[in-house]
Formats: C-alpha cells, structure tokens, sequence
C-alpha cells in the first residue's frame, strides 16, 4: 500500500512511516561521492563555523568552495551571517574542510538533518571536528569576547526525547548507546591552552559547559537563571546534534564558544541580546579565534 507523502518545512519529502524518516545511508554516500567527484582535496579535518565566524574560512589557501545549494541532498543556510557555503582548502598544510554557516533546529529543519553534513564528513574520511558558535555568557565571570572552550554539553532538548540519533540505528555509522562522557577531546583542550599562553591574551581561555537551547528567542531571565543554576557556563542555539552524531560515528571533536553577549540574570538590568550584537563580537573576535584554530590545527 503506498503511504501518503507529506512536505516538512525543510524540503525533505518523507513517507508517513517512521523507518523512512530520515536519510538513508545512500543519500550520505551521494554526496559523499558527489564532492570526491568535484574536488581533488581529501580533508582530515572539518571545522562547522559558527554565526559570525565564518571569517575562519578565508584563511584556507588553494581553496575551492561549493554553495550548499549545488551539493546534492545538502540543507540550505536561512541565517544571516552564515554564508551557504562548503569550502575545500589547506590551512597550517592540513586538509581542511569548513562549513560556512550550519543549520539550526529553529529553521524548521529536524535534527538529524541539521546534523547531516557530520555523516558526509565521516564518508570523506574526516578523523577530527572543530565546532565554533556564538553563545550567551551565563557564568558571570565571563565578559563579551570571551572564548569558552566547551569541556562538555547539556543536551536540553535531548533529555527529553529531541535527539539527531532517534530512529532505526543505522550499524555502518556508530553503536545504539554512544558514551558521551567523552564527547569534546582532553587532548585537543590542553593543547588550546598552551597555544593560548603563547598568543598571550589579555583574558584566560575560559573552559565550561555548553547548553543548548531550541531558539529562536533568546531566553527569559528566568530561563537564565535556570540554566545557570543546571551547570551552564554559556548557552547557544547550535552544536550538540553536530557533536551527538559526530561521535557517533567516531570523529574526534574540539569545540568553543565565543561568548557575544552576557546573559542577563538580574531583573534591574538593561542589556537586551540581539543578532547584530552577536555578529559585531564575532567580527572583533575573529583575529584571536583564528589564530587559535590554526595553531591547534597544525598540531593534528
Ligand atoms: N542565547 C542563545 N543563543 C545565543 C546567545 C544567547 O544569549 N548569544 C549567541 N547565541
């Protein structure tokens, strides 16, 4: 009996089964095999850039960028200060390979769709992820420009339920039950922190926990304070599906925060977060995080 078809929000024509509601493994591998076929560059590491940091992609040499729109089955970036493009290139003499903007669970995409291009990157062959967001400062010690290096993550959504990897496990990428004990990578931490001294910055590299929320709206003070009082040390809208599926499947992640915007926890105060505030951090920030990325990438 045919099922009848429906049409999400994201473009993605699914079946009214549950075993057919997300890509199948062969939708991965087209496009996996879809870039191999285009490009001559073969990544070991790909870094997803977070809003307003897109700037990380510039500095990769010889590179050779796709808009999302011509790569098949990929989503389509719908927010300003993502830039809609995958970009091939060498940075520090590494393979690299960066996403110009991501997709959020707030664009109407689901999570495993948001946390698609994770899989592609796994059938190129990718053995590390760099993850970069913007994020809302909760621990009060954290000022704007504050770089936040994500030691571990609260899934918010996922605790009850909204999780990338929800449906039939699919063996060839990962196990049922994936540890995420170990999700963001001792190593790769202790290195950004040596590589930190020697850039001597003004302010420490901060290291904390990551809270994702589902946004678009930026939080209630109450909300604020609730995530504080979890164990957050900075919220964002981004990242844990990307990380889930990422270690699902084996890749080693590295990730950080640039804190834009302190979160607001007190009703006598003013501040109101924004976009544009988001992006400006972003821009002022840039030189450091580069810097940053491209020493810890010369160490892989
Ligand atoms: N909340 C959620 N996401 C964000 C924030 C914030 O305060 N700042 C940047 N991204």
């Amino acid at each position: 009996m045919l099922l009848p078809t429906l049409v999400f929000q994201d473009s993605v024509r699914v079946r009214c089964c549950p075993r057919h509601w997300r890509f199948k493994y062969e939708d991965y591998k087209e496009t996996a095999e879809w870039l191999l076929s285009h490009t001559k560059y073969r990544p070991e590491i790909a870094v997803i850039c977070g809003s307003g940091l897109g700037g990380l992609a510039d500095k990769l040499t010889q590179f050779q960028a796709f808009d999302y729109n011509e790569i098949p089955n990929f989503p389509q970036s719908t927010v300003p200060g993502h830039a809609g493009k995958l970009v091939f290139g060498y940075l520090n003499d590494k393979c690299c390979v960066m996403m110009q903007g991501r997709f959020h669970s707030y664009e109407g995409y689901s999570l495993w769709k948001v946390a698609f291009p994770v899989r592609v990157f796994r059938l190129l062959d990718v053995h590390t992820l760099i993850v970069t967001n913007a994020a809302g400062g909760l621990n009060p010690k954290y000022e704007v420009g504050d770089v936040m290096l994500i030691r571990d993550h609260i899934n918010l959504a996922g605790l009850s339920g909204q999780n990338p990897l929800r449906g039939p496990n699919d063996d060839r990428f990962g196990e049922r039950f994936p540890p995420m004990s170990d999700a963001y990578d001792r190593i790769l931490r202790q290195k950004a922190h040596s590589i930190w001294k020697q850039m001597e910055q003004e302010r420490p590299l901060q290291e904390g926990t990551y809270v994702m929320v589902g946004g678009p709206n930026f939080e209630t003070i109450a909300e604020c304070r609730f995530l504080h009082k979890l164990g957050a040390d900075a919220v964002g809208m981004s990242t844990v599906p990307e990380v889930i599926v990422a270690r699902h499947c084996g890749i080693r992640v590295f990730g950080f925060s640039l804190i834009t915007n302190k979160s607001v926890l007190d009703y006598e105060s003013q501040e109101i977060a924004n976009h544009e505030e988001v992006l400006e951090a972003g821009r002022l920030a840039a030189e450091k995080l580069e810097g940053l990325v491209c020493k810890l990438v010369a160490t892989m």
